[in-house]
């Protein structure tokens, strides 16, 4: 998968989103999409309007019905399935407005969730955790407090989402 490295991160063209029914909703229709790096961008609309199904398509959580989506220049429309999670691993972070923790681990392990998937083998954060009792590299960069190997029921809503 080569991506090239100048140029537009996200590019959308005609890109467009019918959930099947019965009946069709025409849930984004064909739009045009330009961010350079380093632009913020916020979507905003009336409920219903097609946000969460663009950001869905941008997330590669969901797939087109219409048009193209480049991602750093690749056309991810041609990928396959396994190398959409693969981009979507390596290139797209996701803040949920509700959090999605698992409450049968802790606040740790549930941050390792995310390097367990982007890592090229599967047990590295895991094992390391288990066998060095160290975390990686992303969360030796933020403090956590005592309580983040308590299961995360226990925990407040801050710590939760922070
Ligand atoms: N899985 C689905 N199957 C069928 N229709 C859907 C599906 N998901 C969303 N829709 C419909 O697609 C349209 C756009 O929905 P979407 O959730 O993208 O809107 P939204 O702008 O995010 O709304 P809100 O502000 O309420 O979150 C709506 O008419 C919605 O009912
Ligand atoms: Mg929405």
């Amino acid at each position: 998968m080569a991506a090239r490295i100048t140029g537009p991160v996200i590019e959308l063209r005609g890109l467009a989103r019918t959930y099947p029914g019965p009946p069709p909703v025409p849930a984004l229709r064909p739009a045009d999409l330009v961010i350079e790096a380093g632009d913020y961008v916020a979507v905003t609309g009336p409920s219903g309007s097609g946000k969460s199904t663009l950001l869905h398509l941008l997330g590669l959580l969901d797939v087109p019905t219409e048009g193209s989506y480049l991602l750093d220049g690749l056309d991810t429309s041609a990928l396959s399935d396994r190398d959409r999670s693969a981009l979507r691993g390596r290139r797209i972070g996701f803040v949920f407005q509700a959090f999605h923790l698992l409450p049968y681990r802790t606040a740790v392990e549930n941050v390792l969730l995310a390097e367990l998937y982007s890592s090229p083998c599967c047990r590295t954060p895991r094992s390391r955790w288990k066998t060095t009792g160290q975390p990686t590299t992303s969360l030796r960069r933020t403090p956590t407090p005592p309580s983040a190997s308590l299961p995360t029921p226990t925990r407040s809503r801050g710590i939760s989402t922070g």
